[in-house]
């Protein structure tokens, strides 16, 4: 919605529910007169939201956790093989024809079996991609977070604690992020730390796309300080940096982490609960602010 229409939802509804093209800010918020009393995000992720200036203007906002941690793991999952075993490359290559057989050595990929997988935030989709790489892949489990969880769930991955972002990236095959969009992590991934990667390791973004400084990493794959990258979400979307849009060792997709038919509607239901307890006047269960 542009922030006319936005603006116009606050002064003409009690509850505005955005999705994360929906820039909340503090011009948005300044409507008046202010009907809203609460903003239900239809998203786990609410860097779309000025929170600050949401509190400021005694406005309760909620999100949807948990229903869309399994999909967006699949997906990190899906952008990780299909960047390893070149699958988007292979399929450009079926479908204009020029395939001519099968051969010894045509597009060969990266083996993932076995591998070690890094994970940069250990969350709930963190882990839940540990879960699927752990037990799918056999790899062996490497994160930083600051807050990680207990002890039975790194026993229960064989999940190892490194104390530092740098850590993971040096000794990882794979680093996949899963980190919140919070001012902190912007780019978070800048040139100095793909150069701490491996120089055949692949990067997997379905966080948010400003975590990753995309021209530094249109650059490092350019000059082959990485391997390749799978990148959901971007730092200007819908646009994507021209570079990459080129690049035949990036697997690009349209924000799909959770599009799933299953998670969007218990997305829109989730938006829903929380929007009924706050008007029945009982605490929203996803308050995030
Ligand atoms: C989220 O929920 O944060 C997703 O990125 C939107 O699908």
């Amino acid at each position: 919605m542009t922030p006319e229409a936005l603006k116009e939802a606050f002064t003409s509804a009690d509850a505005v529910f955005p999705t994360v093209t929906d820039r909340i800010d503090a011009e948005v918020l300044s409507a008046e007169p202010l009907r809203a009393r609460l903003i239900g995000n239809f998203g786990v992720g609410f860097n779309n939201i000025d929170v600050e200036a949401a509190k400021a203007r005694d406005l309760v906002v909620t999100n949807t956790p948990d229903v869309l941690t399994d999909a967006t793991a699949d997906l990190a999952m899906t952008l990780l093989l299909s960047v390893a075993r070149r699958s988007g490359e292979g399929e450009r290559h079926v479908r204009s024809g020029s395939w001519t057989g099968w051969r010894p050595t045509h597009m060969m990929g990266t083996q993932v079996t076995g591998k070690v997988l890094g994970l940069i935030g250990f969350g709930r989709i963190g882990q839940a991609m540990a879960r699927r790489a752990r037990w799918g892949f056999d790899m062996q489990i490497l994160f930083f977070d600051p807050y990680p969880p207990g002890d039975d769930v790194l026993r229960d991955l064989g999940a190892e604690a490194r104390g530092s972002i740098e850590a993971v990236l040096e000794a990882s095959d794979f680093v996949s992020l899963h980190c919140p969009a919070t001012p902190e992590n912007r780019h978070l991934i800048s040139a100095e730390r793909l150069r701490q990667m491996k120089s055949g390791a692949f990067l997997i973004n379905t966080a948010r796309g400003d975590v990753v400084d995309e021209s530094a990493l249109n650059d490092a794959l350019e000059k082959k300080v990485i391997a390749g990258a799978g990148l959901d979400v971007f730092e200007q979307e819908p646009s994507v940096l021209p570079g990459l849009l080129d690049r035949e060792n990036v697997v690009l997709l349209p924000h799909l982490g959770s599009a799933t038919r299953e998670t969007r509607v218990a997305m829109g239901l989730k938006v829903l609960e929380n929007a009924k307890a706050f008007f029945d006047g009982a605490e929203p269960p996803n308050r995030v602010a």
